[in-house]
């Protein structure tokens, strides 16, 4: 079964004599599919040793706030941003202390603060210092702050005693971190995606084209999946693996892209268009390679594409609730805003393209959610967690318009 394939999980095993199950864990959450990245405290290399877990894993165990060297791999806040769950597993009352204090003083609790992924602890500890009233205040103040707390389960314990405070056995462990990825919101709803640029050929070997990674519209595809859509994700030209249980369809040109997202429209229920879609083409794809004249200046006559947002959101019949995106260097909203209505779009997605660090191919995104009533700001994030909060809006307004 593979429940976790492509998830990326980052398991933070703390002191306790619990640690050594969390070789049992890794093991278990890589057969499932997940890819695995450890970080232990120093307490936890007492318990079991970074080697075991490097073995496991097949990465490098991650020990140190500031090593240069692990840094120079991947740094921290690359770690917090790659990780799709934190699982701490096993949590001791001491990272409980610290992390509900917000403290950083190590690298398992700055990854827990500097990450936007959910993160579950699996407490283990004696069953008196779980039951102490500051034990229990601490693991109070994380799940009102949204952690997750899976266990502990009652039991003997290592230390002869018997009561609440055993860590949860590695299979249930690897059962409930396969649940958090399992959200409905979008059970039985199909979404359609474009994603990508399209390519317009001048002749054989030529064509025109833009820088679109295609990540934001394959990141919001998996997250739809997630979410529980049935996907299609219409595709240009990209170098991007196809995301587990989403159908793809490639195409090259917009008019392939326009007629892959009309074919079964009328079944869908939301429509997503992030593709970055060339706005012309030339007007005759040449038989042969053009060859270079004597000439300086050489003319193109291109055409324009058909709209295909646009097309959708005009729909007469079958139409679905539409998504347009906007990448605009300024003047952001108001550009946005003004294509919502000519679009005749539901919602759209504004991002400032004119900033380096988000947007066309890097792997951050920070956008504005733009509807008639109103905008949604969500902050600079990695691409794959930003899809994760703009499905979640979405799916909540597509729900509000239905009802
Ligand atoms: O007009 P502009 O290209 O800025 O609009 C961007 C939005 O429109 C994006 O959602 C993009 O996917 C969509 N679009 C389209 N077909 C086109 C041009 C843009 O679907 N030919």
């Amino acid at each position: 079964m593979q429940r976790l394939t492509n998830r990326r999980i980052l398991l933070g095993i703390t002191g306790g004599i619990a640690a050594y199950k969390s070789a049992e864990l890794t093991r278990l959450l890589k057969g499932a599919g997940a890819d695995v990245r450890i970080v232990m405290t120093p307490a936890a290399t007492e318990f079991i040793t970074p080697l075991t877990l490097q073995a496991l894993s097949g990465h490098p165990v991650h020990l140190q706030l500031l090593d240069p060297e692990a840094e120079a791999g991947m740094g921290h806040i690359e770690l917090a941003k790659w990780a799709d769950l934190i699982l701490v597993a096993p949590a001791s009352a001491d990272f409980i202390a610290r992390f509900s204090a917000g403290m950083g003083d190590d690298l398992l609790t700055t990854l827990c603060l500097a990450s936007d992924a959910p993160i579950c602890l699996a407490p283990a500890m004696n069953q008196a210092m779980w039951r102490d009233p500051r034990t229990q205040a601490n693991a109070h103040k994380l799940t009102s702050q949204g952690v997750t707390l899976l266990g502990p389960g009652v039991g003997a314990q290592a230390c002869g005693d018997t009561g609440p405070g055993r860590m949860l056995e590695p299979e249930e462990l690897a059962e409930l971190a396969a649940e958090q990825f399992e959200h409905t919101v979008l059970s039985g709803k199909r979404v359609v995606i474009t994603a990508g640029p399209t390519r317009e050929p001048l002749d054989p070997v030529r064509y025109i084209s833009n820088h679109s990674s295609g990540k934001m519209g394959y990141a919001l595809a998996e997250a739809a999946a997630d979410a529980g859509a049935s996907v299609k994700l219409v595709s240009g030209p990209v170098m991007l693996p196809v995301p587990p249980r989403v159908e793809c369809v490639q195409v090259e040109t917009a008019e392939e892209m326009l007629a892959a997202t009309l074919d079964g429209i009328e079944a869908c229920d939301l429509f997503i268009a992030a593709a970055a879609v060339a706005d012309y083409r030339p007007v005759a794809i040449a038989e042969h390679k053009i060859k270079k004249g004597s000439e300086e200046i050489m003319e193109l006559r291109l055409v324009k594409n058909p709209d295909i947002v646009a097309t959708v959101a005009g729909l007469e019949t079958g139409r679905p609730f539409t998504v347009g995106f906007a990448a605009e260097t300024r003047d952001v909203i108001d550009y946005a805003r003004s294509k919502l209505a000519r679009k005749r779009l539901d919602l759209i997605v504004a991002n400032d393209v004119s900033n380096p660090e988000i947007g066309f191919n890097s792997d951050d995104n920070a956008v504005t959610l733009v509807s008639a009533e109103g905008e949604t700001g969500l902050p600079q994030t990695s691409k794959r967690q930003l899809a994760r909060q703009l499905i979640e809006q979405i799916a909540q307004h597509y729900l509000k318009s239905t009802s």
